[in-house]
């Protein structure tokens, strides 16, 4: 039997040519594969560069074709959902990470040129960061803010953001370079706010806490139309936005100093949302610099009822910091609930709890990517059906998650957060049982050429 090489992890496959795309072997063998889209070749995060064995793939489906063209890919790049394999290929993954999956939405931004788009821009400060440089070693310093930046990051990046720009010790996310509507993209950046500053009280309860110092953010968020695309010197183009609304959210953040906010929004920002969704704590009126209205800006504590995609999202760190614990947790508790399903499981225990962690985090980076998930899940339930799972198993499976999660959070669990992962929990499962309501375009492409 011809095999799949994966060179990067040093692994080979075999297979049985016909029926399986390059993405199929993956997931068949357990080697982690980002698949956003169960297989439908919308989303392009499944793509490999062909290493070895272009002539044995079979020739690129028209959505295949339109993605390369737009994406201006090399000949060596392919959609592991899209090609069937008839010999021996080597292959690499080319995203490893969910998170790095935002950063697909740079591709389809002109180059040389700049578009108008609708944006939500995100500014966030770090306070006192002359204080904490101050105060500290240089070595703890640069600790420190190395792992503020990554989880500032993580919540722009999770709300279908772009980091745009690290100035000092400041972060610039961007929301809707992709497109996407005025009410969902300001969301989307009021959901990283949010996200940011449980982020930082977090890091402030916990790491810091040995430091004797705690962090303190503002966060300023505007709404409006700039220009973006990649500008400068042909040989170094940038991805650049520029225009009035990036100013304005510059502003808005200066102002949460003065005002001893933490998170300010603009009123464009607050009425593109829906009335009542979020708790308010004051509305300021203020001058901004070199602006002649005055703005009425939104001091906002947090969402008046429990935001599942914000309490999956704050939560999700807690899962992916012992990956491997608590997949064993989690299985241990399925085992012992349901002895029957061992049997579903003949192979390596690690790598299954591999997959199964890094699909729950996908699935969590992918809530604000809605396109996607469903096909995606269902792909997964298709598969399901074949591992022989049924579905009296799903609800075992449900309760033995929840309890992995609630040990592996210990004292940070709270009812918001039980309650966040049962639906989301819900949501998945029920998705993956209706596997059959959508039989997905994929394997419709896949039968059309069978
Ligand atoms: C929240 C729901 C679930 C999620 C997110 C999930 C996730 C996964 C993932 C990512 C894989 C790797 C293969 C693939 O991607 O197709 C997998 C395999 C598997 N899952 Fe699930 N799963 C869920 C529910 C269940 C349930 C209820 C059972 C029943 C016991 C189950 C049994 C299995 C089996 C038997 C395999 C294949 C094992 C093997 O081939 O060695 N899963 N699951
Ligand atoms: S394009 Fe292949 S999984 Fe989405």
């Amino acid at each position: 039997m011809p095999k799949v090489h994966y060179p990067s992890i040093n692994q080979s496959v075999e297979y049985e040519p016909g029926e399986s795309t390059l993405l199929d072997i993956s997931i068949e063998n357990k080697i982690p594969h980002l698949h956003e889209c169960g297989g439908n070749g919308n989303c392009t995060t499944c793509r490999v560069r062909i290493l070895d064995g272009h002539q044995h793939l079979s020739r690129k489906t028209l959505k295949e074709q339109k993605a390369a063209s737009l994406r201006k890919w090399d000949p060596s790049i392919r959609l592991a959902c899209q090609c069937y394999p008839s010999g021996e290929v080597s292959l690499q993954r080319l995203i490893w990470s969910s998170a790095e999956v935002n950063k697909l939405q740079l591709e389809a931004v002109p180059e040389g040129e700049a578009e108008e788009r609708a944006i939500a821009i995100l500014f966030c400060d770090m306070r006192n960061y002359t204080t904490l440089a101050g105060e500290q070693s240089t070595y703890d310093t640069a600790f420190m803010l190395n792992r503020f930046y990554t989880i500032l990051g993580e919540p722009i990046l999770m709300n279908n953001g772009i980091i745009y720009q690290y100035v000092g010790d400041e972060i610039i996310g961007i929301f809707g370079t992709s497109g996407g509507g005025r009410q969902k993209n300001c969301l989307d950046a009021v959901r990283a706010a949010l996200g940011i500053q449980h982020a930082v009280n977090r890091l402030n309860e916990t790491e810091f806490r040995d430091f004797g110092t705690s962090i303190q953010v503002g966060v300023g968020l505007h709404f409006g139309r700039a220009f973006i695309g990649h500008l400068g010197h042909p040989q170094h183009r940038q991805f650049t936005v520029v225009g009035d609304p990036v100013n304005v959210a510059s502003r808005i953040q200066g102002l949460t100093r003065e005002t001893e906010t933490g998170i300010l929004l603009s009123e464009t920002v607050y009425k593109s949302l829906d009335e009542g969704l979020l708790s308010i704590r004051h509305v300021h009126n203020r001058h901004l610099k070199g602006k002649e209205a005055s703005f009425l800006l939104y001091e906002i504590e947090g969402f008046t009822e429990t935001d599942i995609h914000l309490e999956l999202q704050s939560s999700l760190d807690y899962i992916l910091k012992n990956e491997d614990g608590f997949a064993a947790r989690f299985y241990d508790h399925v085992f012992a609930a349901a002895p029957q399903v061992r049997a579903l499981f003949p192979r390596d225990m690690t790598a299954q709890g591999r997959m199964i962690t890094h699909m729950l985090s996908g699935i969590i980076f992918s809530l604000s990517r809605p396109e996607n998930l469903k096909n995606g899940l269902r792909k997964l339930g298709k598969n399901h059906e074949k591992y022989g799972v049924r579905p009296e198993y799903y609800p075992v499976v449900l309760e033995c998650l929840l309890n992995a999660v609630r040990e592996e959070m210990g004292g940070q669990y709270t009812e918001r957060v039980g309650y966040a992962w049962r639906q989301g929990l819900s949501m998945i499962i029920g998705e993956m049982k209706n596997w059959q309501a959508g039989e997905t375009e994929a394997e419709k492409h896949r039968l059309t050429n069978a």
